[in-house]
């Protein structure tokens, strides 16, 4: 077991984004590229000697072959311990929950959350700093500015560590703990929500199908869901992890979960449906005829939070990102508790988590979360939903009819424009910045612009301030656009114009979104020729 140091010179493209470095696979598994950003984070964090690192991930293709190369380079540079889940599995959440309840110095996920995987899908490294939530800019800056001046990395020359038993083995000096990747995160979940009340629910005849969509979630629901509370075996669908997802694409969303979505349409479907992406962060939830937008998830998650044991005392405050709806702002005024407003990725909310100012977060990108962890969780939302659902004992789309008329609608819709050349997107943007300073007061489309700016973000907590994170135009009629370019694409450029009206008469928050949206979505192209520009008729997606 020799340690050897490779000469090697950076790599461009090495810069963190939304959520880690996420690339093609094929990128991943060129020479060098993984063992040098492995020895950026190593430079980033200020040297992994003597400490402890938890390592999981997804179960995508390569994820196996990285996960023995990050162990031979953590004992190369004198790492004292690796948590490693069994197979290298740990769903986000789970990893997350183990980097805090054993007390480490961080940990690395391998993921590329709900992209493709395979070899000609994408793969990716994140790491999460002691907190347990994804490393903040200080952080990432450090690790990429390490990728820059790199021109050595050490590792060990080893046999492969048999990452299948269960225990503790070591490499050189360095110990290595296999653990079960669902024990402590099922432990974790029946202390926050009640249990005996979801085994009578599923007692009572409520059926369920939760799609793992081949990803990492199937052990975790299989053993929560059928095991301890007694849902019928066959609840949980595809739930087999697969290194290439079975072909799909693991994003809980009606286009991608299809077919969970007819199965909850269909005459006798289930009463309750819900599903999760790659790792195990997302998470999408579906009445009988009625999906559920990520933005309202968060708002109901809210309004009901003292129904469920572990919320019981009510709730410090909420947050939210900023193309999220403004559904969370209304129950926080209700409750009369702070919401705060964050960049894009779920890194932003840590450190309102860590200061207890605020106990739940959402995204419109899927994401719900709390300060049980510091990253987003699809199954604790699931949970969450389910014993709303066994406590207020209505379905899903009364549940709703009800928040709506409780605190108006919030009609939101999210409209893609994949792989756009980065230019024109660029351009786009560029063009509309620059135009902010003028709209309010312009007529757009038959819609007065009321406000026009860009998003920056001052954390209240440490001070620090992030620029650039979004355009944003509200209009007088109740209408708010934003336009951002994703972090998390690895093809082009992915513009995202999130869409919003505020309907506040009871009489009218039935209609379809797309419908009640109409005027807002013709001033998001009269704003900035999106169609045109990128010669696109439609988006390429729509939630
Ligand atoms: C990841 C992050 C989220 C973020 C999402 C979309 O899932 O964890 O926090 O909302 O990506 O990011 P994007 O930059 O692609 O809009
Ligand atoms: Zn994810």
């Amino acid at each position: 077991m020799d340690i050897i140091t490779v000469d090697t010179a950076p790599i461009a493209g090495q810069k963190p984004g939304t959520s880690g470095l996420r690339k093609k696979t094929r990128t991943f598994m060129e020479p060098h590229f993984l063992e040098n950003f492995v020895q950026a984070i190593w430079q980033g964090i200020g040297g992994v000697q003597g400490k402890t690192l938890v390592l999981g991930g997804d179960g995508r293709y390569f994820s196996d072959r990285a996960a023995q190369v990050i162990l031979r380079m953590a004992a190369a540079s004198g790492a004292s311990r690796m948590i490693v889940g069994q197979n290298a599995l740990l769903s986000t959440p789970a990893a997350s929950h183990l980097i805090r309840s054993r007390g480490t110095d961080g940990g690395i996920i391998l993921s590329a959350s709900h992209n493709p995987g395979g070899p000609d899908g994408d793969f990716g490294v994140k790491f999460n700093t002691a907190n347990g939530g994804p490393a903040p800019e200080s952080v990432t800056s450090k690790i990429f500015e390490a990728t820059k001046s790199l021109t050595q990395y050490r590792i060990m020359e080893t046999q492969d560590v048999d990452l299948s038993a269960l225990g503790t083995t070591s490499l050189g000096r360095m110990e290595i703990e296999v653990v079960d990747p669902v024990a402590d995160y099922a432990e974790l979940m029946a202390q926050i929500f009640d249990f005996d009340k979801l085994r009578a629910l599923f007692a009572g005849g409520f059926r369920m199908r939760f799609d793992a969509m081949h990803a990492v979630t199937g052990p975790y629901a299989k053993a929560i869901l059928e095991d301890t509370l007694g849902a019928a075996p066959g609840t949980v669908v595809n739930g087999t992890p697969s290194p290439d997802f079975g072909e799909g694409h693991p994003d809980p969303n009606p286009i991608w979960a299809k077919d969970l979505m007819d199965a909850m349409h269909s005459a006798d479907g289930p009463d309750f449906g819900a599903a999760s992406d790659g790792d195990g962060d997302r998470n999408m939830i579906v009445g009988r005829n009625c999906y559920v937008t990520p933005s309202d998830s968060v708002a109901v998650l809210a309004a009901n939070a003292t129904l469920v044991p572990g919320y019981a005392d009510g709730l410090a405050g909420v947050a939210r990102s900023m193309p999220t709806s403004r559904a969370l702002d209304r129950v926080a005024e209700k409750l009369d508790i702070d919401c705060y407003e964050t960049p894009t990725g779920w890194k932003f909310f840590g450190n309102l988590l860590d200061a207890g100012r605020a106990t739940l977060c959402g995204e419109e990108s899927a994401g719900t979360g709390s300060d049980h962890v510091r990253e987003k969780d699809g199954l604790w939302a699931v949970l969450f939903w389910l014993n709303i659902l066994a406590e207020r004992k209505i379905p899903v789309a009364e549940l709703m009819a009800d928040h709506w008329k409780t605190y108006g609608r919030n009609y939101y819709s999210r409209h893609d424009y994949e792989a756009v050349d980065t230019d024109v997107a660029n351009a786009l943007m560029d063009d509309l910045r620059a135009r902010l300073a003028d709209l309010p007061g312009q007529e757009v489309a038959g819609q007065t612009v009321e406000t026009a700016d860009e998003f920056a973000y001052d954390d209240p907590v440490d001070g620090s301030r992030a620029e650039a994170q979004g355009l944003r135009v509200t209009t007088r009629e109740g209408g708010r656009i934003v336009f951002r370019l994703s972090g998390t694409g690895t093809e082009g450029a992915t513009i995202r114009v999130y869409l919003e009206r505020v309907e506040t008469d009871p009489t009218a928050v039935d209609d379809d979104p797309q419908e009640a949206l109409a005027p807002v979505i013709r001033a998001a192209d009269a704003l900035t020729g999106l169609a045109e520009r990128t010669g696109r008729s439609r988006p390429d997606v729509i939630t």
